[in-house]
């Protein structure tokens, strides 16, 4: 019977016997499987590890903050923040097709990161890439299952062949809840511990239109509102996650304090899941929903409605894009 405390020897051990005296890089995404295996090799090698954070832009409120305060204090790590919000922004100019953004930001991505990466190696000897592959992750790329095709999911099998690291893939044989209950035995936040699922693409794919600046700020907002109350709700654990999107290119006439107004409707998105592959619309409670439309038609000035989305997966994806 393997504990969650013999899982964290053992791998350490292996990570051990595997870099040895040598040096590795570590994406993180912000989300909860990168944050384990990170601080599973730092654990291991101390700072040999150095770990990468690519900020395109597309994050939530506080995402940032989390890896490079929250994330750093608990772990010690090595961090290499990125900031590469214009180059997204820039790339993204003028695109409104859902599979052509993913694509776009998937290449920057890649792009982005390999430059880092080649920063690192001119640095150092860095001959090791950790990743945080889980063991339905390694099914799901090996099998290629339509269902998995429906979108591109940019961060699975998109290494590239060039780089020439020996990989380093901790959670190769853990299932979610095992990473997640590693995470908390390493000491990990309970933040990015029980962090909802976010797509790589981020809030790029959550506006519905182009992705702008402006559109960001305004997602980003009202996203944050959301989560917010629902937090405050006790919902999070309840609940899958609860995409916010912005219908970017919609208005519609409203009437605030003595004025006409001619702004933009955000989709809340709370769905069900046990493992994303369908899905059912939550039925949040009314006055959790009340909160969150009242707070944020006042407090964010371009939203002037709030719609409910009550589609389950299928026919509808749980991502608008
Ligand atoms: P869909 O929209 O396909 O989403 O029903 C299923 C789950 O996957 C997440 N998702 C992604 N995660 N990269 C990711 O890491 C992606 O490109 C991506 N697209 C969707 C989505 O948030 C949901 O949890």
């Amino acid at each position: 019977q393997w504990t969650t405390a013999s899982i964290v020897e053992e791998q350490i051990a292996r990570i051990r016997e595997q870099i040895g005296d040598g040096r590795a890089i570590c994406g993180l995404s912000g989300g909860v499987d990168s944050a384990v295996a990170a601080a599973l090799v730092q654990r291991a090698i101390g700072d040999r590890l150095t770990c990468v954070f690519v900020d395109h832009g597309l994050l939530r409120k506080g995402e940032r903050a989390q890896v490079e305060r929250d994330f750093v204090a608990a772990t010690g790590v090595n961090l290499v923040t990125v900031d590469a919000r214009d180059r997204f922004l820039d790339a993204l100019g003028g695109v409104t097709d859902p599979e052509q953004k993913r694509k776009i930001i998937g290449r920057e991505f890649i792009r982005v990161f390999e430059q880092a990466e080649r920063d690192l190696k001119a640095e150092g000897d860095y001959r090791f890439l950790v990743q945080g592959t889980l063991y339905p992750d390694v099914v799901e790329s090996g099998g290629g299952t339509g269902a998995a095709n429906i979108k591109s999911h940019h961060n699975v099998g998109g290494l590239p062949e060039d780089l020439q690291f020996e990989l380093v893939e901790p959670l190769r044989l853990l299932f979610k809840d095992e990473v997640r209950r590693v995470g908390l035995e390493l000491g990990l936040p309970e933040t990015i511990v029980h962090r909802q699922p976010f797509p790589g693409p981020g809030l790029g794919i959550r506006i519905i239109g182009e992705v702008t600046a402006d559109r960001l700020e305004t997602l980003r907002a009202a996203d944050a509102i959301a989560r917010e109350e629902l937090t405050a709700a006790g919902l999070d654990r309840d609940i899958w996650q609860c995409p916010v999107v912005l219908l970017a290119d919609v208005r519609s006439v409203g009437v605030q304090g003595d004025g006409r107004t001619y702004g933009h409707p955000v989709v809340l998105r709370p769905v069900s899941s046990e493992d994303a592959m369908t899905a059912d619309w939550t039925r949040l409670p009314y006055d959790v929903l009340e909160r969150i439309s009242t707070r944020i038609t006042n407090e964010v000035a371009e939203v002037n409605r709030v719609v409910l989305d009550v589609t389950s997966k299928p026919p509808g994806t749980i991502e608008w894009e």
